[in-house]
């Protein structure tokens, strides 16, 4: 182990779990320790390495933004910031979009979009439907809204002014807010990530749109995790054929550079003005450079069309290798967003297969979770399957722990 990979740092505030190695440089889809060791990346940084690592279009537009300018202020016009909003909007159909810098303040814009919304219409104590085994960010509003118990734990008082409902159960999500006036929205992910991988159905977004419309309520879908390509739409609620009001964005929008937005349909893009909404760093023109060209390269390259292809071949083709499997319970996700749940908690796997070079994380307990770039080609795929597949089916023969 190397001085930069100690499990415990004297200055560093010990708030994540860390495997005990340390990146220095990567290449596509593979990095490398400061030991030297290579490792094929099947997590591009939680969802974030959009185009892999040190991608040869990327890289030179980055160094001549810096040689630019990297931040000036929004108490100017940020060229940049029009430029991506003007793609985002065009790729999901709706009209405007606010820049921040991570998913959780992308998020809190959605929020309070929702209560000014509300607020606006005369409604003085708004509340928003939020979901079960949703993960949202980790600001007091965003855990709030997070359903889960361990994120909230000692943080308390929790933000009032969320119902919460279980997944894909309209009839639930009508009869949890029957007659209350002060619901203004409906807030999820398409694709839940951190809470286990969950899929929305397609059938349920439709019925929740058409819900939003009938009451008038805002529709605020997190695409902060599914969205940007990975399931091989620009964001994973168009599989539904549906628009959102509201859409926060992050993760891997500017491939590796810190971006969030929330980008806005004609029924919220016009409830903030001037003085209600800011953030110092968001929209910089480094960003918004890295925001532009990700979205360029994708088209350039046919990434969403990569993701769908070698998103498909992995998920068949681990789906070959364990059905059947004591102690496999299912696959679930669409394109390079993939969910493999086990029967029982299986956290040991991130550092094991670590060991064997390969990296991707585990989630929900027993959820092993990839989300590699969406650059990964087939054979890079058949990569992580035959590292994988050895690897689960070991853990699976071994003894069950006691509890
Ligand atoms: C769906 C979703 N929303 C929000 C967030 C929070 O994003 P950030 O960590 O950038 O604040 C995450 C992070 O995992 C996420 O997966």
């Amino acid at each position: 182990m190397t001085a930069a990979a100690e499990p415990t740092s004297p200055h560093v505030m010990n708030t994540y779990g860390r495997v005990p190695i340390a990146l220095s440089h990567g290449q596509g889809v593979r990095v490398w320790d400061t030991n030297g060791k290579q490792y094929l990346d099947a997590l591009g940084g939680i969802a974030v390495n959009t185009l892999g690592h040190n991608h040869p279009k990327l890289v030179p537009a980055l160094q001549d933004q810096i040689t630019k300018i990297i931040h000036s202020s929004n108490y100017y016009h940020v060229p940049g910031q029009e430029k991506l909003a003007a793609k985002l909007t065009e790729l999901a159909g709706m009209t405007n979009a606010f820049f921040c810098c991570t998913g959780l303040e992308a998020n809190e814009a959605a929020i309070k979009l929702a209560r000014k919304f509300g607020h606006d219409k005369g409604i003085d104590k708004p509340e928003i439907v939020v979901y079960e085994k949703a993960f949202h960010g980790r600001s007091i509003a965003t855990l709030s809204a997070t359903g889960n118990t361990k994120v909230q734990q000692g943080f308390g008082p929790l933000v009032e002014g969320f119902i919460r409902v279980p997944l894909n159960d309209i009839a639930a999500l009508k009869a949890k807010t029957e007659g209350n006036p002060n619901v203004v929205a409906v807030f999820f992910e398409t694709i839940q990530g951190e809470g286990g991988v969950n899929p929305m159905r397609a059938e349920y977004l439709q019925q929740v749109r058409k819900l939003c419309d009938e009451r008038d309520w805002l529709l605020m879908i997190d695409e902060v995790q599914c969205g940007m390509g990975r399931t091989g739409k620009w964001f994973a609620h168009q599989w539904a054929g549906i628009v959102p009001d509201v859409m926060p964005l992050a993760k891997g929008l500017g491939s590796g550079v810190p971006i969030g937005a929330v980008v806005a349909g004609p029924k919220a893009a016009h409830i903030f003005g001037p003085g209600n909404h800011g953030t110092t760093f968001g929209g910089n023109p480094l960003a918004m450079r890295a925001g532009i060209e990700t979205i360029r390269i994708m088209e350039e390259e046919g990434l969403l069309e990569n993701a769908a292809k070698v998103g498909a071949h992995l998920k068949q083709s681990l789906l070959n290798a364990f059905e059947g499997l004591e102690g496999f319970k299912e696959i679930r996700g669409q394109g390079l967003m993939l969910g493999v749940e086990l029967t029982r908690p299986c956290g040991v796997l991130t550092a094991r297969a670590a060991e064997r070079g390969l990296l991707l994380s585990v989630t929900a307990d027993s959820v092993i979770r990839m989300v590699p770039s969406l650059i990964l080609s087939q054979a890079e795929a058949d990569e992580i399957v035959a590292i994988l597949v050895p690897l689960v089916k070991e853990f699976l023969a071994e003894p069950v722990a006691a509890p």
